[in-house]
């Protein structure tokens, strides 16, 4: 089985400035990688190029042993992969459950209200249904599944985002910032069931994160480590707490203190 995602040498150019530097890295299957940088390091935009919502300047990214480079966010989704965005994007006028039931809105899907007047059997509505409170009670929100998205905090939107990209059982998860907003023993939590999807489905999940000590106890196989558009060290959470280049550039400190 070839791997869900390899990203070869991307570049991304906004006129004069240089956001995504020649990136590589390689995502296997039932991998659970963190992609963590300071802001404005290029980390949204990388994923803006890997879903096809904007054009690489240079590089390659390959979806299943597939050229994708080119692919429109449809296309990408339909090949695997499926994105959160940094900045969620529910149905505010619709209902928790109903966000989950209908299909992503990003990456280009159809019109919502068609898709719920499209016959479906009721089984596979039923099931459906099934799922999304079953997605909800992992992420422990099935108490607001009537709730009006609108109602909703910043976190809790947040968690909405996330059951609805897995809705859609994608194969490799690209989660931007999933946790923003959300309460520290909840965050974990939810990383613990992310864990839990790769482990359990052979899901893979690359998940970017603002906060270090929170990536390094989360449990991720890989942490791929941005600075200034550039991958500035991949590797184990081992490798990278120990890597010197990490501590100093990004840490901002000069030597790992012995503890
Ligand atoms: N559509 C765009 N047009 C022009 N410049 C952009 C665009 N998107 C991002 N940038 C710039 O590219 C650089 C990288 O931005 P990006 O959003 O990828 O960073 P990030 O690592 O996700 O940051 P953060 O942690 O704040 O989310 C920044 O300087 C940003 O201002
Ligand atoms: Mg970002």
């Amino acid at each position: 089985m070839k791997n869900p995602l390899k990203v070869s040498g991307l570049i991304k150019d906004f006129s004069g400035l240089r956001a995504v530097d020649g990136i590589s890295f390689e995502i296997e299957g039932g991998e659970f990688v963190g992609l963590i940088g300071p802001n404005g390091c290029g980390k949204s935009t990388a994923f803006n190029c890997i879903s096809g919502l904007l054009a690489p300047s240079n590089g390659q990214i390959v979806v299943f042993g597939e050229d994708a480079t080119y692919l429109r966010p449809d296309q990408i989704q339909s090949m695997g992969i499926t994105r959160t965005f940094q900045h969620t994007r529910l149905w505010r006028e619709m209902t928790v459950i109903e966000n989950l039931l209908v299909p992503p809105r990003q990456q280009f899907a159809p019109n919502p209200i068609l898709s719920f007047l499209r016959p479906r059997s009721r089984p596979a509505e039923r099931e459906r249904v099934d799922k999304a409170y079953e997605i909800l009670d992992s992420l422990e929100i099935s108490h607001m599944a009537h709730n009006m998205s609108s109602e909703l905090s910043g976190g809790q939107s947040k968690l909405v985002d996330i059951g609805r990209a897995l809705m859609g059982e994608p194969q490799c998860l690209l989660l931007d910032e999933p946790v923003a907003g959300v309460a520290g023993p909840l965050a974990e939590k939810i990383f613990v069931n992310l864990r839990n999807l790769v482990s359990e489905q052979g899901m893979s999940v690359l998940v970017i994160e603002h906060n270090m000590d929170f990536i390094l106890r989360t449990g991720v196989d890989k942490i791929i480590v941005m600075d200034h558009g550039k991958i500035l060290m991949l590797g184990t959470p081992e490798e990278v707490m120990a890597s010197r280049a990490v501590t100093e550039a990004y840490l901002g400190v000069t030597e790992v203190q012995a503890v």
